[in-house]
């Protein structure tokens, strides 16, 4: 029988370990290779008898019931169950009445399926930058970018951290256009007492398996403001004979691990705070900003460098930044880049062949540009200089292995001088420079 269980729990760190050489230098590694792996989500009893009892029931039901509960959570008015949340953001747009040929601005930085959802609702996507605190699309970037044929905003709530809807809500309206949200990182992230995917005029969300909520593989949900809305992508889907349909297992599955939710954000929100006070304490790391009012979901976790206060800053920051993300993974932290180039520089926005002979892109050709990755400075300055916890911050992450991420972080920005001799003896290339990866 193969059991996941962990053979032992992590050892409780001490301070004296912090002091050993580095894992990539000869010493041992603070969290030992057999002790790395996580698991989510959490199967339990309760998920597997919920199965077994839907399978009795109608599975149509099944899926509402579903969908019903969970927007009740979000505190949306409207929700379309799906099959991916690629499909859920392609509803989102229909419902919000995006057009063939019409023009949607979406962040440079954040997952290919936001844009490429975009040009499945036949529309084309205009690339903005991004923030450089939030990492979330820059409202002064959108406005700028808003033509006559520009027909929604699409922010993303990256990593967890709700947008600045305040100031996108304002110029949405001052325009007369909507606001769509990608809520796919975001799941119970909110802004004041309202959750993502509640925000704007209608949202998409990935409930697939790296999501802080999956569905135990695939799945999605599009939620609308309006009843007028909700019919028209019911209504798409019909007239064009689409089966996006969740299915009735994922949903099964949902409802019981819908219920864990809550707890499983407060141990997210918990570990979170923990590896922040500890990044505070080093210098050379700082956690992800989370503006008043705001409450960031941790779907990832993206931690900024600031060579500056190691007394590195005479060296690149990306160098800097691959040194020490090569210590951290030797230290066992499974630290990663997560994007290495702006959306627009992948190849489907650099061929444009879209559905074929170029269509969506056709339908709108001033809408459409070349660009390079030099169009969006401050994706490219935050990709020099971060790094992501992806994923391992979330539920059930046991507060030792919390502990030990932080010690790694810590035991990393005491050797400045290790840092200094691996950037020296190293040749390395800024993240845009290498081929452009998908996640
Ligand atoms: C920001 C963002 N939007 C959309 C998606 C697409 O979701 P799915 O893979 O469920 O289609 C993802 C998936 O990882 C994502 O990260």
């Amino acid at each position: 029988m193969i059991t996941d269980f962990p053979a032992a729990p992590l050892p409780l760190p001490s301070e004296a370990e912090l002091d050993e050489e580095l894992a990539a230098l000869g010493g041992d590694a603070l969290i030992p290779k057999a002790l790395r792996r996580t698991l989510f989500p959490v199967i339990t009893k309760e998920d597997v008898f919920n199965l077994m009892l839907a399978q009795r029931q109608d599975p149509q039901k099944v899926v509402s019931d579903f969908a019903d509960a969970y927007r009740d959570y979000v505190g949306a008015n409207h929700a379309l169950p799906t099959a991916s949340g690629t499909s859920s953001l392609h509803m989102a747009l229909v419902g919000a009445g995006v057009q063939p040929g019409d023009e949607v601005i979406v962040p440079a930085f954040t997952f290919i399926a936001t844009a490429q959802a975009v040009v499945a609702a036949h529309a084309v996507p205009v690339f903005v930058d991004i923030d450089p605190v939030t990492y979330c699309m820059d409202p002064e970037a959108a406005a700028s970018a808003i033509t006559e044929r520009t027909r929604a905003l699409m922010p993303v709530h990256v990593h967890g951290l709700p947008a600045d809807v305040p100031a996108l809500r304002a110029l949405a309206d001052r325009h007369g256009i909507a606001l769509v949200e990608d809520a796919s990182h975001a799941h119970s992230a909110r802004i004041g007492d309202r959750v993502a995917g509640s925000l704007g005029d209608a949202a998409g969300q990935s409930l697939m398996a790296d999501k802080n909520f999956p569905l135990g593989g695939e799945g999605g949900i599009a939620f609308f403001s309006t009843p007028e809305a909700h019919d028209r992508a019911v209504t798409y889907l019909e007239r064009h004979g689409i089966d996006y349909g969740m299915s009735w297992i994922a949903a099964a599955f949902g409802a019981s691990q819908l219920r864990r939710l809550p707890y499983y954000d407060r141990i997210r929100a918990r570990n979170a705070a923990l590896l922040g006070e500890a990044l505070d304490g080093t210098g050379l790391f700082s956690p992800p900003h989370v503006p008043d009012g705001h409450v960031h979901a941790y779907n990832m976790y993206r931690i900024t460098l600031r060579p500056e206060a190691a007394g590195l800053d005479d060296l690149p920051v990306h160098a800097v930044k691959e040194a020490v993300h090569e210590l951290l993974v030797a230290e066992g932290v499974p630290a990663r880049e997560w994007q290495n180039t702006p959306i627009p520089c992948h190849l489907p926005f650099r061929s444009r062949d879209g559905f074929g002979n170029g269509y969506p892109f056709s339908l709108n050709p001033g809408a459409v540009r070349d660009h390079r990755p030099e169009d969006f400075p401050v994706t490219l300055g935050m990709l020099d200089s971060t790094l992501v916890l992806c994923r391992e911050l979330r539920s059930p992450v046991e507060y030792e292995r919390a502990l030990r991420y932080a010690d790694a972080f810590r035991k990393v920005a005491r050797r400045p001088d290790a840092i200094r001799k691996r950037v020296e003896a190293g040749d390395y290339r800024r993240p845009y420079e290498k081929a452009a990866r998908l996640g």
